[in-house]
């Protein structure tokens, strides 16, 4: 499918840190999954530049919302982090990505494994009825390098009132001592059980479907964990239990 581009406009540019934030931005209606991204771009220089954005909102609301981090090198993310209120920025017409649970085979728990900004496609899914009606309980893991990155939590503790012990909040901090949230990496906490002990629930391929986003070394050692437990990529073909979307 070709690509047609859509004027949005900025509505509102959230600053959650230095170099974090989040645009919500009016465009013409688009039809998506909860999960997907999108590509967005602005003009620098005479030249259009483009990159791929998860959704944050659920696909019936009206406004759309991307999260984003400044890669201080990076050629369009400072200039989304400048982008204020009125700003016109570009939006792709077509939506894509596999990180759906149309693709996700049923189990008792599903587990949206984040690091970084990776957690918008998983904040998209947890506003929509689907997990809810297929899962028994969902386990939203966020890993950042320090505690003020574990950004949208108005939002979860919204979406744990609501849900009940069926969602289960679990955070990680690498580059500090954190109360409340486990410390280091993923990887190492699924491999000693601490991940499972946080959550409530166990890991396992009769249990569970695991959905990864973010950093791609994470994607590959969270994977590497997760077979070490006898779960396995998931295709179309020949079901699994890992679903996996890199950033970069
Ligand atoms: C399917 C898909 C969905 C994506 N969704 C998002 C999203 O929702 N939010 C978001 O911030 N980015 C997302 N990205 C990354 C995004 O497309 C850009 O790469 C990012 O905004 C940086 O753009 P840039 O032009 O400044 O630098 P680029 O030239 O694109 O990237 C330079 C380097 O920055 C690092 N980097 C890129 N993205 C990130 C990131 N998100 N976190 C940490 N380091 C990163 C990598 O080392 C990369 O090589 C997504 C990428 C893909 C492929
Ligand atoms: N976060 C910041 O303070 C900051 C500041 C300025 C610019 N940036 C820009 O943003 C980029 C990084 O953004 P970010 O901090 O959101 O993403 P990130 O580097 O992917 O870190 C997010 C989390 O993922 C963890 N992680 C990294 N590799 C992993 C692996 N192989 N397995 C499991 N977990 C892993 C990190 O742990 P570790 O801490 O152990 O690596 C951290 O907890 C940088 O490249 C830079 O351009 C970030």
């Amino acid at each position: 499918m070709t690509t047609r581009w859509l004027e949005g406009r900025v509505i509102e540019n959230r600053q959650w840190t230095d170099t974090l934030f989040s645009l919500r931005v009016e465009a013409p209606k688009l039809a998506f999954q909860a999960g997907q991204f999108v590509r967005i771009a602005l003009d620098v220089e005479g030249q259009q530049v483009a990159r791929a954005f998860s959704f944050v909102n659920p696909p019936e609301d009206p406004l759309l919302e991307f999260y984003g981090v400044i890669v201080p090198e990076g050629p369009l993310s400072p200039r989304l982090a400048r982008l204020r209120a009125g700003d016109a920025l570009q939006v792709a017409s077509n939506p894509a990505g596999f990180l759906v649970l149309r693709e996700v085979p049923g189990a008792r728990s599903l587990w949206l494994l984040s690091t970084g900004t990776g957690i918008a496609p998983f904040l998209s899914i947890l506003r929509t009825e689907t997990p809810w009606q297929r899962f028994r309980e969902v386990v939203l893991v966020h890993a950042a390098r320090h505690a003020r990155e574990l950004t949208y939590r108005d939002l979860i503790s919204g979406l744990q009132k609501q849900r009940g012990a069926a969602l289960r909040y679990v955070t990680f901090v690498s580059r500090e001592a954190a109360p409340g949230s486990l410390a280091g990496r993923i990887p190492a906490a699924i491999g000693d059980g601490r991940l499972e002990a946080a959550a409530g629930a166990r890991l396992s391929p009769e249990t569970s479907q695991v959905l990864l986003c973010g950093n791609p070394d994470m994607l590959k050692d969270v994977t590497a964990a997760l077979v070490e437990r006898g779960l396995r990529k998931h295709r179309r073909r020949a079901p699994g239990h890992i679903t996996v979307e890199s950033f970069w």
